[in-house]
């Protein structure tokens, strides 16, 4: 599958590759982002607009979108959760090929599921192909990450996906060496973020109700990090890049040694849920789940 051609691959080459680290420069959310389904209440920044609140009360939740949208690279944020009790209470942090939830999307997520005060928070990661997800793994972190802001990041090209919390991998989603249908790939993808009530099913499987007391309930976003191919039609585009891009050069398609003890720490000690060992739910391991993390 890996194009042997390198002069080929640049001229298919069409999107452009952009980094952004809005730490560094100042960077405004009109330029990069939209709001999406937030009264005006719901969504503020810091005076010099580089610290972004979204809030959720009993009449709605508010998110966020990039205008562009990218095919494989780097994308990290800082966010600090909402503190106290937030039992109930999701902030989502996700990748998506539409703004929707249609039956053909492609999706990389992170929700963090509230909890009652002093109880941890989870965090969920699932992965969508062609609007097929059910590829749930829950973690428990090793801080509050309602005290301070941590940096959550997804890394994505044509042989991983990886999930980093702060720099360290969590959870590792390999390419098989044939065509498959479980590995996003061929569409480009949005990021988002919103917050909004799941008290159906997020804090102990929905037995504990958001306490609607505490609203508004705020999430707090900052440092935009972005270093990916920004997709422009026509298609295709960042179809392949031999191009100095470190998160598609061959360091980025396995975990080094160092993040593999970091990796392997983590599934000894944090993995709350997988569902790659759920039987009950999966009678058949789905076939992703056959892949070593690292080769
Ligand atoms: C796929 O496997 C074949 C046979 O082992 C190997 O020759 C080829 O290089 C592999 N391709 C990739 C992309 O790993
Ligand atoms: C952010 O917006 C600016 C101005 O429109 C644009 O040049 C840049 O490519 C955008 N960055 C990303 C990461 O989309
Ligand atoms: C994607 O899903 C749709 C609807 O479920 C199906 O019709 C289509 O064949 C699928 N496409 C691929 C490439 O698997
Ligand atoms: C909330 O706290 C309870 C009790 O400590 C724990 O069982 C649960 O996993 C925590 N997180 C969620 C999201 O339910």
């Amino acid at each position: 599958m890996e194009r042997k051609n390198c002069s080929m691959a640049n001229l298919l080459l069409i999107g452009v590759v952009i980094a952004i680290l809005c730490s560094e420069i100042k960077c405004s959310f009109e330029d990069n982002f939209s709001k999406s389904d937030c009264p005006d209440s719901h969504f503020k920044t810091s005076e010099d607009g580089q610290i972004w609140y979204l809030s959720l009360d009993n009449k709605a939740g508010c998110g966020f979108m990039t205008r562009q949208r990218y095919r494989f690279g780097w994308f990290s944020m800082k966010l600090k959760l909402v503190g106290g009790d937030s039992a109930g209470v999701v902030t989502a942090y996700y990748m998506c090929t539409e703004d929707g939830a249609g039956p053909t999307r492609d999706e990389l997520d992170f929700e963090f599921l509230g909890n009652r005060t002093g109880e941890p928070y989870l965090i969920q990661t699932n992965v969508y192909k062609n609007g097929t997800g059910g590829r749930e793994m829950r973690h428990v972190l090793w801080f509050d990450p309602t005290q301070d802001f941590h940096t959550y990041s997804i890394l994505w090209n044509s042989h991983q996906i990886v999930f980093f919390v702060d720099k360290v991998p969590i959870r590792v989603y390999r390419n098989a060496n044939y065509t498959n249908n479980f590995f996003p790939n061929e569409k480009p993808m949005y990021l988002f973020s919103s917050i909004w009530n799941a008290d159906d099913w997020a804090t102990r499987g929905g037995l504990e109700k958001t306490d609607w007391k505490n609203a508004p309930f705020v999430s707090t976003y900052m440092d935009f990090n972005v270093d990916a191919c920004q997709w422009e039609d026509p298609f295709p585009s960042c179809v392949s890049t031999t191009t100095q891009n470190w998160w598609d050069q061959y360091n980025s398609w396995h975990l080094s040694s160092d993040q593999k003890l970091d990796y392997a720490w983590v599934q000894r000690n944090l993995v709350t849920y997988d569902y790659c060992q759920d039987i009950e739910r999966y009678k058949v391991k789905p076939e992703e789940c056959w892949l070593s993390p690292w080769d």
